[in-house]
């Protein structure tokens, strides 16, 4: 079971073990459940209102490959959270990039923390 760290300046942490079968829910999705409040709008990854920063738990970077959409790519590079350069080693080296989209991203057998902006 991934632990899961919520982190957001002005709040407490929030740590959840993401529970079996959970490898099919969203960031976004586990969020709710746990009444983390994550900012977003359309909840389909059209609109980055609810980019997150994910790394490890010690804030390093994540170690597992993900898979990312074009669309969650095109939409972080809109908003500025992914440069050409990152998007080439996202892209060419399958890195996960520390910018993802919460209604995107599934959770994976990582421990992870991820800052987030609220509502
Ligand atoms: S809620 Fe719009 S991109 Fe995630």
């Amino acid at each position: 079971m991934p632990k899961i760290v919520f982190q957001h300046p002005e709040f407490e942490e929030i740590e959840i073990y993401a529970p079996a079968g959970s490898h099919k829910k969203t960031i976004l999705e586990l969020a709710k459940e746990y009444k983390v409040p994550i900012a977003f709008d359309c909840g389909d990854g059209e609109c980055g209102s609810c980019v997150i920063h994910v790394t490890d738990l010690e804030g390093g970077p994540t170690h597992m490959g993900v898979h990312m959409t074009d669309k969650e790519k095109s939409v972080l590079r809109e908003i500025g959270k992914l440069s050409k350069d990152e998007l080439e080693k996202v892209v060419v080296n399958d890195m996960p990039s520390d910018w993802r989209l919460a209604c995107q991203m599934i959770v994976r057998d990582e421990d992870i923390r991820i800052t987030y902006e609220t509502m």
